[in-house]
């Protein structure tokens, strides 16, 4: 359609029409038109139905279709619905999860993901997905630490900008290409003490420094949709938080498509104590500039009666249905209603060979080896090895947001070694994943453990434990104990798996311990009792092969960690871009008393952001700067010679990180600015360099300007976010 025809058809529509383009129903609310549940006890009826403009989660070529089809013709003015959906990390062919894919540190990698992930949902009838998640996440215990790429705003930024990409192409309206939807906005990942929903309380500066840059990539790559995050900030929930939205959002950042609420965050803002009941929800959330209300009744039952009796100007329902309409529009739906959606492409494309391919490779590029004792990693083709734990058969590693794939289409680890002829009898599961009997309350599903002979299982266990060279144990959080409204308070291995491991270590201490998780969790009862420990985390479809390939040194581990893992819970949460403090502490744990550490427990983390070895050895030269001095408008170039120092080949990934050493605010110890990875041979060298430049050096100063100040920087190049190889320049 043209703007105009757009714009007289708008005009054509009744106050109830505009407003019900401005709905969107989740998919159980569609029960063959009988609302039962919870659509009952909001009070939504089939009238509502039938003007809502769009649906979340309803997946499908032929529901899709039929619902459609059903719908326009019903509508006044046959407008066609939009379907929107999570899409996090694939749809049926499943990628690693995003945490995961932050650990590769290649946001190609990440774009083709969601490229794969569009093109398979679209089939389906997806024209939205609710991804990138850009949060940024400092507390392992949040268990959507999993949604994010991790704890570095520069990475973030890179991340989220990628599955924009992915996700839409260049032209929406091309083949395969869905919108994506940014959220949660804005500081959803900073939640007191790492409780979902719970309040976050952001600094101006720390908001605009660190949390928003990595949303202003997404929109930056032109992302055609937000959504409001459950929290508030600065104790005004964001959805409806005016200056968050119209001043910050759309004012600042420059978004001026369609804002989202997150489910039932409009209704919410009743027991967030802003709200006294649906109708001043709903006033609230359309002066904040919040276009579509997902699964409430506020808009579809108060924004009539409120623009009635003029509480509410009509020309906001007009604002925001232009923005609706607009992104229909974009998406080509007056034309073709039915866009991608087609059961033969479902059949062709969804899990087809290349996209599991694809899956394959990123999950390959995102396992993290943080130990290798005696290189105990690769096995070697003839050791005799055990293949034991809970996850040796588990298909549930998919991560908490695989809801339209199929659990069983997951290659377990056993599938995977059995198909490289690995025996039967190399096999023991030790024991369950939780504690025997344990029920576990999942979104869609719960998930009643089987009972298993706990005593049998571990006997079996320790059995072939000691009759072998060496035992792989694959062991790992449940995945319903991480995603969304699941925070933990403890984040070690659930104590069954523990007592396996001891169990285990008592006949045979050649243990590789291979980690799913979906966070950084406390390794201390693991770290002195595994040689190797390789982090594979939720790894999606290909898991299985991915992780034997792996094993067997077909491919060498190459991730990085995205987010560190802390020493213990109680250092949460932590960053590794933290301020310095008046007191910092160095060095050794007593030597100095009044420094800013704990008497129990060290500073660092277990394994600090951006760390991971390989199945080689790198070395470093100092950090060689091309001149001392940098002025604005200038560059300079600071480079390292990297050289492989083992006997395999490996990927390094070379960290560059800038320190601002005075300012006029208390700057952080450290920022990442880039990085590069290098593969090379055994004995091989590369130089590898990086480009600094006065933007680079930019903050908040202390008159909220974004500026750089002169004076000393420190350039730190080296495998992690805790390397001390670094040189100096000033910025004149
Ligand atoms: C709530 C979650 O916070 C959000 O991330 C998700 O996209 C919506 N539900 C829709 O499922």
């Amino acid at each position: 359609m043209t703007t105009q025809e757009l714009r007289q058809l708008l005009s054509e529509l009744s106050l109830e029409e505009k407003i019900g383009q401005l709905v969107q129903m989740p998919a159980y609310f569609q029960s063959g038109g009988h609302i039962t549940g919870p659509a009952g006890e909001m009070g939504i009826t089939n009238d509502d139905l039938r003007l809502a403009g769009s649906y979340l989660s309803i997946v499908g070529a032929a529901d899709v279709e039929k619902l459609q089809r059903e719908y326009m013709a019903n509508h006044p003015h046959h407008i066609p619905l939009i379907f929107m959906a999570d899409i996090i990390n694939g749809y049926r062919t499943v990628f690693p999860i995003p945490l995961a894919q932050g650990c590769t540190f290649q946001p190609e990698l990440a774009e083709e993901g969601a490229r794969i992930a569009a093109k398979e949902a679209a089939a389906s009838g997806v024209h939205v997905t609710f991804s990138p998640m850009a949060d940024l996440v400092r507390d392992a215990r949040w268990g959507r630490v999993m949604e994010s790429t991790g704890e570095d705003k520069y990475l973030n930024g890179l991340m989220a900008a990628a599955m924009v990409r992915g996700y839409q192409g260049a032209d929406l309206k091309e083949k395969g290409r869905i919108a994506a939807c940014l959220k949660h906005f804005a500081g959803y990942g900073a939640p007191e003490g790492g409780r979902d929903y719970n309040t976050v309380e952001l600094s101006p500066r720390t908001l605009r420094e660190d949390y928003l840059p990595a949303y202003q990539a997404a929109i930056d790559a032109g992302c055609e949709m937000v959504m409001t995050s459950f929290n508030t900030l600065d104790r005004v929930p964001s959805t409806a938080n005016r200056w968050l939205m119209r001043d910050i959002l759309r004012g600042e950042m420059g978004f001026d498509s369609v804002l989202i609420s997150d489910w039932g965050a409009v209704m919410e803002l009743i027991p967030h104590g802003v709200a006294a009941d649906f109708a001043q929800a709903a006033e609230l959330a359309i002066r904040a500039g919040v276009d579509m209300d997902m699964s409430s009744p506020c808009y579809t039952h108060e924004l009539k009666r409120l623009v009635e009796e003029g509480k509410v100007p009509e020309a906001l329902i007009d604002e925001s249905c232009w923005r609706v309409l607009a992104l229909k529009n974009r998406l080509g739906l007056f034309e073709n209603p039915f866009r991608d959606l087609s059961r033969d492409d479902e059949a062709a494309l969804l899990l087809c060979a290349e996209h599991r391919a694809a899956a394959q490779r990123c999950a390959e590029n995102s396992f993290v080896l943080l130990k290798n004792d005696d290189q105990a990693l690769p096995l070697a083709s003839d050791a005799k090895v055990a293949f034991i734990g809970p996850y040796v058969d588990s298909h549930l590693t998919s991560g908490a947001w695989s809801i339209f794939c199929d659990d069983t289409d997951a290659i377990t680890l056993r599938t995977a070694l059995r198909q490289r002829g690995v025996p039967d009898e190399r096999f023991a599961v030790g024991c369950p994943i939780v504690a025997p009997g344990e029920t576990i309350l999942g979104f869609q599903k719960d998930y009643p453990l089987p009972e298993i002979d706990a005593e049998q299982a571990l006997a079996d266990a320790v059995a072939l434990a000691k009759s072998s060279d060496q035992v792989v144990l694959a062991l790992g959080e449940h995945r319903e104990h991480t995603g969304e409204s699941a925070s933990r308070g403890q984040i070690a291995l659930p104590d069954c798996q523990l007592r396996l491991l001891d169990a285990v270590a008592e006949v045979n201490p050649n243990i590789t311990v291979v980690l799913y998780c979906g966070r950084p969790m406390d390794l201390r009862a693991l770290q002195d009792k595994a040689k190797a420990i390789l982090v594979v985390w939720m790894p999606g479809t290909e898991g299985g092969p991915a992780i034997a390939r792996t094993l067997y040194g077909d491919c060498a581990p190459s991730g990085r960690l995205s987010m560190a893992f802390p020493w213990c819970v109680a250092q949460l949460p932590m960053h590794y871009d933290q301020l310095s403090t008046g007191r910092p502490y160095h060095g050794d744990h007593r030597a100095i008393r009044i420094s800013s550490k704990y008497l129990d427990m060290p500073n660092r983390p277990l394994y600090p952001f951006g760390f991971g070895l390989t199945y080689t050895t790198f070395a470093y030269s100092g950090v060689a700067l091309s001149a001392d001095k940098l002025t604005r408008g200038g560059e300079i170039t600071a480079s390292v010679r990297v050289t492989n120092t083992g006997d395999r080949p490996g990927t390094e990934t070379v960290q560059l990180y800038l320190r601002d050493l005075v300012g006029s605010v208390a700057r952080p110890v450290r920022e990442l600015k880039g990085f590069r990875r290098v593969t090379l041979r055994p004995g091989e060298s590369a130089d590898v360099a990086f480009a600094i430049t006065e933007e680079q050096l930019r903050f908040y100063d202390i008159n909220m300007d974004f500026v750089s100040e002169p004076g000393g920087f420190e350039v730190f190049i080296g495998p992690d976010s805790a390397s001390e190889n670094k040189a100096t320049f000033r910025l004149v």
